[in-house]
C-alpha cells in the first residue's frame, strides 16, 4: 500500500512514480539521500516529486553518518579494491539503502523501490546487489520493487513518452556523456571514450581536481591528526568527519591529488574501465597508513593488510552488513586502538609525500634504532641469532653439497 522510492529527480525515477501507482496501486513516498553529491541536485526536488505524483519527498542529510560510519571504517581497514579503487560508490550504497529502510519504518511503508534504469552492462545488477543485500540484512520483510525488471519501458524515448502520457514533467537536465557517480568521498567517470582502455581521459572531464600540470608551483604542507586509526584534525584543528574530508577535497583538488585510472573487475565478472577522483581520500589513506608504520609491528601489519583485501572485496560486493565484515571492523578497531598521532604531508602537482610522522605510542625508539650505537641493541647478540636464524638455509646447502 505504501512504497519508499529512491528518487533522484531524473527521468528514470520520475517515471517510476506513476508506474508504481498504476501497477501496484500504492502511495509513493520519494526519498533522496544527501551523501555530498552536490546540493544542486536537491534544489526544487520536492515540487518535482509531487508533480510526478508522489505524496511526499523525504530528504535526509547523511553526510556525517556516511563519512563517520562508512568511509572511516574502510579507511581504517585500508580497504582498496584491486590495488587502486577507494570504493567511493560501493560505500555509499549501504548508507543510502539503510536510510530507506529507516524511512520505510517511519512512514509505515511495506515496500521499497529503486530506480536504477537505463544503465548498461551489469551496472543495474551491481547497484541492485548493493541495495538489496542491505534491505535483506536490515529488514527481510520489506518487499522490494525493481521496476526495470518488470516494465516494458525501453530506453529514453519510451520513458519520455510514458512521462508525457502520465503528465509527468520531463526533467530538462541534460544527460552527461559520461556515466558518473558523485559523493563526498569521490567522483567516478565511466562510459563514452573511456570504454576503450587505451584512450586517455579528456582534460575537461575531471571535476574535483585540477590537472597536476596546472597545480600550484609551490608545494603545500599539511598535518593530519589521527586518533585510534581515525583522522580527527587538520593542521591542529579538530574537525567533524565530513568537514575534515570536504576541506581535504578542496586542498587535494587544488594540487591535482587522487586521480585514478583503472580497469576493474565488476561484481558479475565483466571488466570495466573507470576513472576516479578521490582527492581528500587519497591524502587520508597516505596519512593513516603511514602512522601505522610507527604503531604496528610487522605481523600486525601483515595480517591487517591481508584482511584488508577481503574487506574491500566484501564492500565492493555489497556485503556491508555481513557478520564477517562486521567482525573485521571489530578486529581493525582493536588493532588500531594505539594508532594515534600525526602525519605531515607535502602536496605537490598530483603527488602526496609523507615528510614526517609522530605518535605518543610509537614503537620506534631512536635509542635502539640509532646508527650511533646503542646499549639495548648489542652487536654481539646478532652473531648467534643469525647462525640460528639461518640454520634451515645451511642445512639445505649441506644436503645439496653432500656434506
Ligand atoms: N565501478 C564503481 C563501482 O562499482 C563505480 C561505479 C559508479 N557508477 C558510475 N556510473 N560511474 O563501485
Ligand atoms: C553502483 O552504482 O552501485 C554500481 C553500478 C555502477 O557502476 O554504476
Amino acid at each position: 500500500k505504501k512504497v519508499v522510492l529512491a528518487y533522484s529527480g531524473g527521468l528514470d525515477t520520475s517515471v517510476i512514480v506513476p508506474w508504481l501507482k498504476e501497477n501496484y496501486g500504492c502511495e509513493v513516498v520519494c526519498f533522496t539521500a544527501d551523501v555530498g553529491q552536490g546540493i544542486k541536485e536537491l534544489e526544487g526536488l520536492e515540487q518535482k516529486a509531487k508533480a510526478s505524483g508522489a505524496s511526499q519527498l523525504v530528504v535526509k542529510d547523511l553526510t556525517e553518518e556516511f563519512v563517520k560510519d562508512y568511509i572511516f571504517p574502510c579507511l581504517r581497514a585500508g580497504a582498496i579494491y584491486e590495488r587502486k579503487y577507494l570504493l567511493g560508490t560501493s560505500m555509499a550504497r549501504p548508507v543510502i539503502a539503510k536510510a530507506m529502510v529507516d524511512v520505510a519504518a517511519e512512514v509505515g511503508a511495506d515496500a521499497v523501490a529503486h530506480g536504477c534504469t537505463g544503465k548498461g552492462n551489469d551496472q543495474a545488477s551491481t547497484w541492485t546487489v548493493r541495495f538489496e543485500l542491505t534491505f535483506f540484512s536490515l529488514n527481510p520483510e520489506l518487499k522490494v520493487v525493481a521496476p526495470w525488471r518488470e516494465w516494458e519501458i525501453q530506453g529514453r524515448e519510451d520513458a519520455i513518452e510514458y512521462a508525457k502520457k502520465h503528465n509527468v514533467p520531463v526533467p530538462v537536465t541534460k544527460k552527461s556523456i559520461y556515466s558518473r557517480d558523485r559523493n563526498l568521498w569521490h567522483l567516478s567517470h565511466e562510459g563514452d571514450i573511456l570504454e576503450d582502455p587505451a584512450n586517455e581521459p579528456k582534460k575537461d572531464m575531471y571535476m574535483m581536481s585540477v590537472d597536476p600540470e596546472d597545480a600550484p608551483d609551490q608545494p603545500e604542507y599539511i598535518e593530519i591528526g589521527i586518533e585510534s586509526g581515525l583522522p580527527v584534525a587538520l593542521n591542529g584543528k579538530d574537525l567533524s568527519p565530513a568537514s575534515l574530508l570536504s576541506e581535504l577535497n578542496t586542498i587535494g583538488g587544488k594540487h591535482g591529488i587522487g586521480r585514478i585510472d583503472m580497469v576493474e573487475n565488476r561484481l558479475v565478472g565483466m571488466k570495466s574501465r573507470g576513472v576516479y577522483e578521490t582527492p581528500g581520500g587519497t591524502i587520508l589513506f597516505a596519512a593513516v597508513q603511514e602512522l601505522e608504520s610507527l604503531t604496528l609491528d610487522r605481523e600486525s601489519i601483515q595480517v591487517k593488510d591481508s584482511l584488508a583485501l577481503k574487506y574491500a572485496e566484501m564492500v565492493y560486493a555489497g556485503r556491508w552488513f555481513d557478520p564477517l565484515k562486521e567482525s573485521m571492523d571489530a578486529f581493525m578497531e582493536k588493532l588500531t586502538e594505539k594508532t594515534t598521532g600525526s602525519v605531515t604531508l607535502k602536496l605537490y602537482k598530483g603527488s602526496v609525500s609523507v615528510t614526517g610522522r609522530k605518535s605518543p605510542n610509537s614503537l620506534y625508539r631512536q635509542d635502539i634504532s640509532s646508527f650511533e650505537g646503542s646499549e639495548i641493541y648489542n652487536q654481539a647478540d646478532a652473531a648467534g641469532f643469525i647462525r640460528l636464524y639461518g640454520l634451515p638455509m645451511r642445512v639445505r646447502a649441506m644436503l645439496e653439497k653432500g656434506i
